[in-house]
């Protein structure tokens, strides 16, 4: 697994998620992005949505 600074975490599929709610989620990449920032329109899953939201450092 790798995590980036602002972005999602990277794992290893394919892979099966199940969601808090129950839902069952098959992801058939071979890395799939998990979205860590909860902005993603497809949550869990990253959408880039991330990257439209950094912060800037003054
Ligand atoms: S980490 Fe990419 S949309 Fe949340």
């Amino acid at each position: 697994m790798a995590f980036t600074a602002d972005g999602p975490a990277l794992v290893e599929g394919p892979l099966e998620l199940v969601t808090a709610d129950g839902r069952t989620i098959l992801c058939d990449r071979c890395v799939v992005a998990l979205c860590l920032c909860h902005r993603s329109a497809i949550y869990p899953l990253c959408d880039t949505s991330h990257r439209r939201h950094r912060r800037t450092v003054e």
